[in-house]
C-alpha cells in the first residue's frame, strides 16, 4: 500500500461529519478534498499552500468532487497562518495534515523549509484537540528533503517524550534511494508539545 493511501485511511477512521481539519501543504488538493468529503457540509476545511497555483488547483479539485463548500483556501506560508489561528483555534482540530516537498510539475525550488515546517508543527500540537492526529509525509530523495525530514523525526520523538502516541511508517524499497516516511502523530491530554 502507498504511503499516500495509508494516510487517506487514517484519515477515514479519524475524520467524522462535522469535523474541522487543515491541509497545511494543499498542493493539488487531493488530500483537501479527501478530508472535505469525510468533514461533509457540516465541518470545514482549511487548505493552505504558499502557491496560488497550487490553491487554484486545489480549488478547482474541491468544485470537482462537490466539497467546495466546506472549505476555505488561504496562500500563505503553514507556520504563520497556523499561529494566527492560536489560540482562538487551540483545541479544535480534528486533523492536520502535512505532505511536504514540492509542487509535482512545478518549480522545485519552492518547497517546504525545515524551520518554517517545525514553527507550522508546533502551531499544529497546540491547534488539535486531545485524540487528534497530526499526518506528516517527507519525501527524502530530493535536495533537502533528508534534512527536514531528520528536524521532523526529533521533533516527533520530543511530543512522543511528552506522551503523544507517535509511529512512523516506511515502505521497503528494493534500490538505494531513500524512501518517504508517514509519521502519525496523536494528541493526547497532556500538555502542548
Ligand atoms: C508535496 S506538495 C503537497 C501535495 C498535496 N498534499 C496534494 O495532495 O497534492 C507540497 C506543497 O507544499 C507547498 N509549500 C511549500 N512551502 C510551504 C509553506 N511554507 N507553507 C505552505 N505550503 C508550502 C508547496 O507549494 C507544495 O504545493
Amino acid at each position: 500500500m502507498r504511503l499516500t493511501e495509508l494516510a487517506h485511511d487514517y484519515l477515514a477512521q479519524q475524520l467524522k461529519p462535522g469535523d474541522r481539519a487543515i491541509d497545511a501543504t494543499a498542493g493539488n488538493g487531493h488530500d483537501s478534498a479527501y478530508m472535505a468529503q469525510l468533514v461533509g457540509p457540516e465541518g470545514h476545511v482549511l487548505a493552505i499552500d504558499i502557491q496560488h497555483a497550487a490553491i487554484n488547483a486545489t480549488r478547482a479539485r474541491l468544485e470537482a468532487d462537490g466539497c467546495l463548500a466546506q472549505s476555505e483556501l488561504r496562500v500563505a506560508d503553514h507556520a504563520s497562518a497556523l499561529q494566527a489561528l492560536c489560540p482562538k483555534c487551540t483545541n479544535s482540530l480534528s486533523v492536520i495534515t502535512f505532505n511536504l516537498g514540492y509542487l509535482p510539475g512545478s518549480d522545485k525550488r519552492i518547497q517546504t523549509e525545515p524551520d518554517s515546517t517545525l514553527d507550522a508543527l508546533h502551531a499544529s500540537s497546540q491547534l488539535l484537540q486531545s485524540g487528534g492526529l497530526l499526518l506528516v509525509t517527507a519525501y527524502r530523495g530530493h535536495p533537502g528533503g533528508l534534512s527536514e525530514a531528520d528536524r521532523v523525526a526529533d521533533w516527533m520523538q520530543q511530543i512522543q517524550s511528552r506522551g503523544w502516541s507517535v509511529e512512523s511508517h516506511e515502505p521497503v524499497v528494493s534500490s538505494t534511494r531513500v524512501p518517504p516516511i508517514l509519521w502519525v502523530a496523536r494528541k493526547t491530554s497532556t500538555p502542548d508539545a
